[in-house]
């Protein structure tokens, strides 16, 4: 009896333990973040380049999907984007939300159909139904919102997300090394799984954190 008592009490620990190494060395930090008014979503992923994540309740029945776009470690001169490119894997194609501080201090947020590499990133309408679209910027952090009205093409979505600098109110080019063009890979709607999109991503594995509680 004692014995089976300790052996729980030790796969117990031992599980804990299990979650915070692998919590500490994959950290899952996206999962510890909190909105403002309670919005809550129930999947979010660490992307792997330039302080990104994304937060998401996909609705597999409707297709919907709500998102939170957060990138960090910004300042109030640049502009972020995040996009899904549903024909293909990199930035031609793009399907993208674009947000910036104006000058004047106000946020811009808005839909851009990417279709050249020289862009300057203009306002234009989606291939999918874009809603309740709004960004903020605070503590070096701009936030994304959008909900996506997606046709029902799978769960497996090809993402880019990129920032870049402003002159005045101008988005300009980004920068076209290191980080910059690392930023793009899949994305699982159903397990929150972020790949690389020549399939890597084992490192970027979705931890379910109430595995932990
Ligand atoms: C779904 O597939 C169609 C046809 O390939 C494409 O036009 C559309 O943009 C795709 N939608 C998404 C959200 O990927
Ligand atoms: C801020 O600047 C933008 C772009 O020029 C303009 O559209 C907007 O009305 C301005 N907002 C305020 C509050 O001045
Ligand atoms: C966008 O939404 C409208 C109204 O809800 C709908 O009629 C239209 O088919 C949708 N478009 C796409 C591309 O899903
Ligand atoms: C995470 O855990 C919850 C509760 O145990 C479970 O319902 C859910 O399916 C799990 N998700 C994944 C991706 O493992």
């Amino acid at each position: 009896m004692g014995g089976r008592r300790l052996t729980l009490k030790l796969t117990v620990s031992l599980s804990l333990i299990t979650c915070f190494l692998l919590s500490s060395s994959y950290g899952q930090n996206c999962a510890k973040h909190s909105f403002p008014n309670n919005r809550v979503f129930k999947t979010c992923s660490d992307l792997p380049v330039l302080n990104s994540f994304l937060h998401f309740n996909y609705d597999t029945s409707s297709s919907e999907l709500e998102i939170a776009y957060r990138h960090s470690g910004i300042g109030s001169s640049r502009w972020v984007a995040w996009a899904i490119n549903p024909t293909s894997t990199g930035m031609v194609g793009s399907q993208a939300l674009v947000a910036y501080q104006q000058t004047n201090g106000t946020m811009r947020v808005y839909t851009s159909p990417i279709t050249q590499y020289q862009t300057q990133l203009q306002e234009g309408e989606l291939s999918f139904n874009v809603s309740d679209l709004s960004a903020r910027y605070e503590n070096d952090e701009i936030i994304i919102f959008a909900t996506l009205g997606l046709s029902n093409n799978g769960t497996m979505l090809n993402q880019v997300w990129q920032e870049g600098g402003l002159n005045g109110n101008i988005p300009q080019m980004h920068v076209t090394s290191g980080a910059n063009v690392q930023s793009m890979g899949t994305l699982n709607l159903v397990s929150g799984e972020a790949g690389t999109s020549n399939g890597g991503g084992s490192k970027l594995k979705k931890r379910n954190v109430s595995e932990c509680l």
